[in-house]
């Protein structure tokens, strides 16, 4: 296996002293499943993780495109990193960086033009490949792998050690899911992270097992267009989204399960089934909508009307009446008149969402929405979002006061910031500060809802 390559090519060369990696992760939560996976694998090679750039043998960012400010904060960190670099390089410390992640899937050789100081540019198809191209750096050579490679990078990818899996808490990520083929026209996805590829239901059963042996409750699974996931059980059948939901509440010791981010156009009937039959599977639900206007999303390409939208929330919401419903929203694509943008409004009062990202429309070169005409000035975009974030604020603020008073179940996750307090997760992914020790770190506990803080809510024991 190509894990033992790994270890035996370690041991042939022989580390003066132990390297320190530094991750820096931008943008999504595969990104952040991301850079654990490269965590886990560059152990392999000898590099223990610091969370100390300046201590650091290796950084490495994990970047973001979705938006152009995602994409610049990469490029001014990289001016920071070339500075901090040639101060090493004097004390007599070579100090290799590495870009991955979709701006260097994107910008690829680019990246090694405008910034000299970067060694390795490596695209999220390639990550397996890391250690390699590492090597091979700090052989001199400035390495750039960006290929849509055709071996599973999952497959070549070692697992986590459980201690490591350990250190990281009770709550993890899954990626079953890559990729899109949607292609809405304001988006680079499906050109950052390629066409959407599906994992397979042993290696997603397997690593939720590994998991969950390692102490974890609750796993979400990943994908950029998650519930377009699609797999095959054991009887050769064809399964979506829901049958694998199914298949993982069965895991022994998994409590809880969640999935992001989905499209509309992928909530198939097994999957709003799910959401009524099964309890690991929790009451929220992250559906982007982007607009409200039937014109916009026709421009998006986004395949469904508002009201399609509407009615499928509905068919949700009687399969899992106490759903907390999360969206995504993009104000000004091009074209969008103020009525449109009255659209908007009015489907979000609708729909009362508990939680809510909104974004100004960035134009991304290379997607179809760069090309259009009509861009709409800043302004008027910074208008709309200020207006649309108001009513989302709002909403949330009115959804986690419905919350006050509630029983709950709650998952405890981590020290609190006062001693003796423990954060724990709710049902619907509020961050809920309670009493408690830190020895039941794990556990899921009875609690009632007594307020709400600024990021935060607070709760009682109810004991056993
Ligand atoms: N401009 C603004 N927002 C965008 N998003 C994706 N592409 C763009 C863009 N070009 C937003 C969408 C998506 C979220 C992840 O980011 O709302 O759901
Ligand atoms: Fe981008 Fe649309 Fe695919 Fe989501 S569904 S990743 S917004 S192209």
């Amino acid at each position: 296996m190509t894990d033992q390559t790994t270890i035996n090519e370690a041991s042939a060369t022989p580390l003066s002293n132990s390297r320190k990696v530094y991750i820096k992760t931008y943008g999504c939560q595969m990104n952040v499943y991301d850079s654990t996976r490269m965590s886990d694998a560059l152990a392999r090679d000898g590099y223990e993780p610091t969370s100390d750039p300046e201590d650091a043998d290796l950084v490495l960012l994990n970047t973001c495109h979705i938006r152009e400010k995602a994409a610049d904060k990469v490029y001014s960190e990289l001016g920071r990193l070339r500075d901090m670099k040639k101060r090493k390089a004097g004390e007599g410390r070579d100090v290799v960086i590495g870009v991955a992640g979709c701006v260097a899937q994107a910008e690829g050789e680019e990246i090694l033009r405008r910034s000299p100081a970067v060694d390795v540019v490596i695209g999220p198809q390639t990550y397996h490949r890391l250690p390699e191209a590492l090597r091979k750096a700090r052989q001199g050579e400035r390495i750039v792998d960006t290929d849509y490679a055709i071996e599973d990078k999952f497959e070549h990818l070692p697992a986590a050690e459980p201690t490591k899996i350990r250190a990281r808490g009770v709550t993890a990520f899954l990626t079953v899911q890559e990729g899109c083929d949607k292609f809405c026209t304001f988006c680079v996805v499906p050109y950052t992270r390629g066409s959407e590829v599906s994992r397979p239901v042993h290696q997603i059963v397997a690593e939720a097992e590994q998991l969950v042996a390692a102490g974890v409750r609750e796993i979400t699974l990943l994908g950029q267009n998650v519930n377009a996931w699609h797999g095959t059980g054991p009887k050769g059948e064809a399964w979506s989204l829901g049958d694998l939901l199914y298949r993982l509440a069965d895991v022994p010791g998994l409590a809880r399960l969640r999935y992001t981010t989905s499209h509309p156009r992928d909530m198939d009937d097994r999957l709003i089934a799910a959401h009524g039959e099964l309890r690991a599977l929790m009451p929220y639900l992250h559906l982007p909508v982007q607009a409200g206007a039937d014109r916009v999303l026709k421009a998006m390409n986004r395949r469904h009307t508002a009201d399609e939208y509407l009615r499928l929330i509905e068919r949700i919401r009687e399969a899992r009446p106490d759903i907390a419903m999360a969206g995504d929203f993009i104000v000004g694509f091009p074209g969008e008149t103020d009525q449109e943008f009255e659209d908007t409004m009015r489907l979000v009062e609708e729909v009362r969402y508990a939680q809510a990202y909104s974004f100004k429309y960035s134009t991304r070169p290379g997607t179809p929405g760069a090309d259009l005409k009509d861009q709409v000035p800043e302004e008027k975009k910074a208008e709309r979002l200020d207006r649309l974030q108001a009513l989302l604020l709002k909403q949330t603020r009115e959804f986690n006061e419905s919350c006050v008073g509630k029983k709950i179940d709650l998952l405890l996750e981590k020290p609190g910031r006062m001693p003796g307090q423990i954060i724990g997760r709710s049902p619907w992914l509020q961050s809920v500060n309670v009493d408690a020790k830190a020895s039941q770190i794990g556990e899921i506990i009875k609690v009632r809802i007594t307020g709400i803080g600024t990021n935060s809510l607070f709760a009682e024991p109810l004991g056993a």
